[in-house]
């Protein structure tokens, strides 16, 4: 899938992957993603999300979120400069009523962009932008214990593991669901001095 750039959707662009903001046409991109078993692993236990759930509540969502943070924040997918293969997305977004200045960061995939270092190298360069230009004062993110792909990029950046997390109702038969979930954050002045 690769797709012209629009410059009024542009967002941010890393030396390897350029991330845009997504449009109304972009269910199909999320439906693809989400249809991975692999993707889906430590997040359904390997089902995909149902197409109608992207169109009806994943898309709209991420689009009011740029309503609400003025495109500054929420859900950007991002795409290999080399190639214009669509790679994922990445995400810095605050709870939709909590305190502007702090971001949940997360990150979703294709397995054919896994292992190069583009979830490190697009996070950095959110963390960049979150810490120096949209005044952000802490970024947190959080995964399942067992995710150590994830939890490996959230160490590499820097972020300290503060706390564990129960698992939710809805993903207790994922795999080593019984491990629960940690959540690791950086401060502006962790980041600062890092
Ligand atoms: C987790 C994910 C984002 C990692 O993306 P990636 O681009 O392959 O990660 P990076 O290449 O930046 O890797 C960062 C570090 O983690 C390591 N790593 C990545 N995936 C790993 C895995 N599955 N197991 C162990 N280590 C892993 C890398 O080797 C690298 O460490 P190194 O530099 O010391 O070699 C990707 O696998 C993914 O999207 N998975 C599915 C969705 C998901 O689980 N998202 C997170 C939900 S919280």
């Amino acid at each position: 899938m690769i797709r012209p750039v629009d410059t009024n959707l542009e967002y941010l662009e890393t030396e390897r992957l350029t991330l845009r903001r997504f449009t109304a046409d972009d269910a199909d991109l999320l439906i693809e993603l989400d249809s991975d078993p692999a993707v889906m692993r430590f997040l359904s236990g390997g089902e995909a999300t149902a197409p109608e759930t992207v169109r009806e509540r994943h898309l709209p969502s991420i689009l009011a979120g740029y309503a609400r943070w003025d495109g500054d924040l929420g859900l950007f997918a991002a795409y290999e400069k080399d190639g214009g293969a669509f790679a994922g997305w990445f995400c810095l977004r605050p709870e939709p009523d909590g305190p502007r200045d702090e971001a949940e960061l997360g990150y979703r995939l294709r397995q054919a962009s896994w292992g190069r270092g583009y979830a490190t190298e697009g996070s950095r360069a959110l963390l960049h932008k979150g810490f120096t230009e949209l005044g952000m004062r802490m970024v947190w993110a959080e995964t399942m214990t067992v995710n150590r792909g994830s939890r490996n990029v959230m160490e590499k950046l820097g972020m300290t593991l503060t706390g564990t997390l129960p698992t939710p109702a809805d993903m207790a038969r994922v795999e080593g669901s019984e491990h629960g979930g940690v959540r690791y954050e950086i401060t502006r002045s962790a980041w600062e001095r890092r």
